[in-house]
């Protein structure tokens, strides 16, 4: 595929997605930002230089909202799927309403903008789209029921995209971190009773004794989404410093 119409990036304005924004960017690709913290949009997107960027600040439970975002570029190349949510719970812990808004964010939001782009891709004969898992995406986290489920909903997710559309030209692959160092993980540690210590045990969980940088897991989502990878449909792509290799 030659043509370059926008990549849509959920999530655009924080940890993963802003530094995929900035790799795809860099890789000449024109930008549709999307995400709920508006000013912080806006403040990430002035910092992405050399292409054209677009921001469109909602919640993505608004689906009509995104149906209008694929119409005002025109339809696009590449989706990925980056926003999400996560809660620190347990079954027994977990909340319906706790319960509900992770598959809502992390799954329902998915099948919508998965489905939204879909027609203009299969009308321009490809598109690529990675979804953003998780290593909760393929193994049980302790305290973490709504998220390793929703994160295996997105693994299951992209591979039935991947089962019908492969066909036509339809490449969708999910990637899933292990614990990289994000506003996210910062949020986590700041909240933790021992900070230094949670730090050095989400640190020791990775086999390279490490978090991640949002800037690896870009070039892994950039990597899906290049022509490189023109031979991978339908995988979990593990970029966890080895977390689940033991
Ligand atoms: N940080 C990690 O260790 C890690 C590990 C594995 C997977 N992930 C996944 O990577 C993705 C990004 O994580 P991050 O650490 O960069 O998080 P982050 O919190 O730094 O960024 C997530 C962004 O998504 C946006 N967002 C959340 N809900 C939204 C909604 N309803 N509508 C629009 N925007 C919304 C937030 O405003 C935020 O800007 C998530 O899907 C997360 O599950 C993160």
């Amino acid at each position: 595929m030659t043509s370059r119409r926008a990549a849509i990036i959920t999530g655009a304005a924080s940890g993963i997605g802003f530094a995929t924004a900035k790799r795809l960017a860099a890789d000449g690709w024109p930008l549709a930002l999307v995400d709920v913290d508006a000013a912080r949009l806006e403040e990430k997107a002035k910092q992405i230089e050399g292409v054209d960027v677009q921001t469109y600040p909602f919640d993505l439970l608004q689906a009509e909202r995104f149906d209008d975002v694929v119409d005002a570029v025109g339809g696009c190349d590449l989706l990925v799927n980056d926003a999400g949510i996560g809660v620190a719970a347990s079954l027994l812990e977990t909340s319906v309403e706790d319960w509900d808004r992770t598959i809502a964010v992390n799954v329902t939001a998915m099948f919508h903008t998965c489905k939204a782009v879909l027609p203009a891709m299969l009308d321009a004969g490809g598109g690529r789209i990675v979804n953003v898992s998780s290593i909760a995406g393929v193994v049980g986290l302790r305290n973490r029921l709504a998220y390793c489920a929703s994160k295996h909903a997105v693994i299951g997710l992209t591979r039935a995209i991947a089962a019908d559309y492969a066909h036509l030209g339809i490449r969708c692959n999910a990637i899933c971190p292990g614990t990289v160092e994000t506003e996210w993980i910062g949020k986590i540690l700041s909240n933790a009773e021992d900070p230094d210590a949670t730090r050095k045990q989400m640190e020791a969980r990775q086999l390279d004794g490490r978090m991640g940088s949002p800037e690896e897991v870009a070039s892994g989502i950039a990597f899906l989404a290049s022509d490189e990878a023109r031979f991978v449909n339908g995988a979990a792509f593990m970029m966890d410093g080895g977390m689940t290799a033991v």
